[in-house]
């Protein structure tokens, strides 16, 4: 079903002679399809419309409905940002070829809103949630951003060479990022011995006993109105305790189609945003 959808969609893009063109250029991206792998996580994301942002964000930020649009329509505008992460993304056969609307637009409404200072995420991954952070900062005209991963080889492109957790974010907004590679249990405390995050966003791994440990150790350091935000907040009842007992408010939004658990279930998911009290 996901293999059709996907080659439509593929047909929709390109047409009959772009198609054949591009399965010329990028025959590892045929196979994949054809085989059916196409369940990668970014296809499974669901698109952000103008209804989830009037909803959603006036929940967790002091803002009109029409200032909400106006930052989200930045950046659904910003033609740099969605051109420099698709030629990055067909750098390789192993993610999808495009990107389309995906939750991190909320990331970029929440970081503009609220002008951070600082900004900390467990989570690199190719770099997407980093990206939209960066261009909020770069266009707020402050703060910075501290990322942190395991970097896990296994989970990056192996037909990329020297590639690191990251290496999608386009090099005109790493200005005010720090890079930090290592297991986030240890490198977390050390980044908050100096760090105050505004923001902290958890998207590394999503076992309860790490989850809790994250949200623990960030909290610590955060003042009261700072942001709690996590991707898979339905992988277990971490988010949920802090709901009720450490939340001011909070929003959610059903971010995926389906995600797979830790444990590799399917679960119908959840990312969250708290604001602490
Ligand atoms: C879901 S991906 C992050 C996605 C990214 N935030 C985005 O916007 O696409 C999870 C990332 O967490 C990293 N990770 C897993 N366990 C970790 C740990 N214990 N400490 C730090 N990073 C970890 C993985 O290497 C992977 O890159």
């Amino acid at each position: 079903m996901n293999r059709i959808v996907h080659l439509r969609n593929l047909y929709d893009r390109y047409g009959p002679i772009g198609l054949v063109q591009e399965a010329a250029r990028r025959p590892k991206r045929l196979v994949e399809v054809v085989r059916g792998n196409t369940n990668h996580f970014y296809t499974l994301e669901n698109t952000v419309y103008w209804e989830d942002i009037v909803t959603i964000v006036p929940q967790v930020v002091d803002c009109s409905q029409d200032e909400a649009v106006a930052v989200w329509e930045e950046i659904r505008g910003d033609t740099r940002v969605e051109q420099e992460l698709t030629a990055g993304l067909r750098r390789t056969g192993e993610r999808p070829d495009g990107l389309h609307s995906n939750w991190r637009e909320f990331l970029y409404v929440l970081v503009r809103l609220t002008e951070p200072t600082c900004v900390v995420e467990t989570g690199i991954y190719d770099g997407l949630s980093a990206t939209y952070i960066l261009a909020a900062l770069r266009k707020n005209g402050c703060g910075e951003l501290i990322s942190i991963d395991i970097n896990n080889q296994e989970r990056l492109p192996s037909d990329i060479e020297n590639v690191d957790a990251g290496w999608l974010v386009p090099p005109y907004l790493q200005g005010a990022w720090t890079r930090k590679f290592g297991d986030a249990k240890e490198l977390l405390p050390t980044v908050l011995e100096t760090e105050t995050p505004d923001v902290f966003i958890h998207d590394s791994l999503h076992t309860a006993e790490h989850m809790r440990f994250e949200f623990e150790t960030a909290t610590e350091f955060m003042e009261p109105g700072g942001f709690l935000v996590t991707d898979n907040c339905r992988f277990n009842n971490v988010f949920r305790a802090y709901v009720e007992s450490s939340f001011a408010s909070v929003a959610f939004w059903p971010n995926t189609e389906y995600a797979l658990s830790p444990s590799k279930e399917r679960v119908d998911d959840r990312f969250g945003i708290g604001v602490l009290q």
